[in-house]
């Protein structure tokens, strides 16, 4: 009697678990446009972080764009990204907060996998137009990826992959028009735990994305 109470116990927990993985959307995003864009010294001329962002979604190819562009594979045979990584140790996962709730970018398929049903964008930063922007990407850097390499060293190299990976996200930013800013100042264990992640995992930096005021 006891045994079968813990069966159907077990066997409805598991059920509500299958229902809400079900419920997790993955998105295929459209392929990602590799023509275009404004030349390359015009851009430099005019990127800048902003901090006014309207409500505005921005088009599934705007974000396929600027996922590609930030870290997308750009040689399929090998697996590269468009950032550089130390020794190529590809440790950045990009978890993207939107209004319909949190996405974590898969480069090899171009797709978002859903891992959070709840809009999560005002717990990504300490500044209040984190809430407003379209999203908000959370850099999270995997440090059981780099190897066996110092405490000091893993901070650094994580830390330098993300910076190649905000800037890609910049550039195309600024040639679509769109505002962005790149940040620290985030509540990095409330985030975390908010993310589900594994203790080898570390939030280096946020970048806010949206369209101007
Ligand atoms: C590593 C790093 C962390 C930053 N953190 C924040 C931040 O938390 N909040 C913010 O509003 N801006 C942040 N910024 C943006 C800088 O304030 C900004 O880049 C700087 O003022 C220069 O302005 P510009 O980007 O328009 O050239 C950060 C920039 C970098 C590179």
């Amino acid at each position: 009697m006891r045994y079968s109470f813990i069966i159907l116990f077990l066997l409805l927990t598991s059920a509500i678990t299958l229902t809400k993985a079900q419920d997790l959307k993955v998105i295929k995003l459209p392929d990602p446009d590799k023509t275009g864009g404004k030349p390359l010294m015009q851009i430099l001329a005019s990127r800048q972080s902003s901090r006014e962002f309207s409500k505005e979604p921005l088009t599934a190819q705007q974000l396929s764009n600027l996922l590609w562009s930030a870290f997308g594979i750009n040689r399929t045979e090998s697996g590269k990204r468009t950032a550089p990584s130390a020794r190529n140790w590809q440790e950045i996962d990009i978890y993207v907060t939107t209004a319909d709730g949190t996405y974590l970018y898969d480069a090899k398929t171009h797709s978002l996998k859903q891992i959070l049903e709840e809009d999560i964008r005002a717990l990504t930063g300490k500044q209040d137009y984190v809430k407003d922007a379209a999203i908000n990407l959370i850099y999270v850097a995997d440090m059981s990826k780099l190897g066996d390499v110092s405490e000091e060293d893993k901070s650094f190299y994580s830390g330098a992959d993300t910076g190649f990976i905000a800037e890609n996200a910049y550039l195309y930013c600024t040639s679509e028009n769109l505002a962005v800013v790149v940040r620290a100042m985030i509540d990095r264990d409330k985030l975390a735990k908010k993310l589900n992640l594994r203790s080898e995992q570390r939030i280096t930096l946020g970048q806010t994305i949206g369209n101007h005021k």
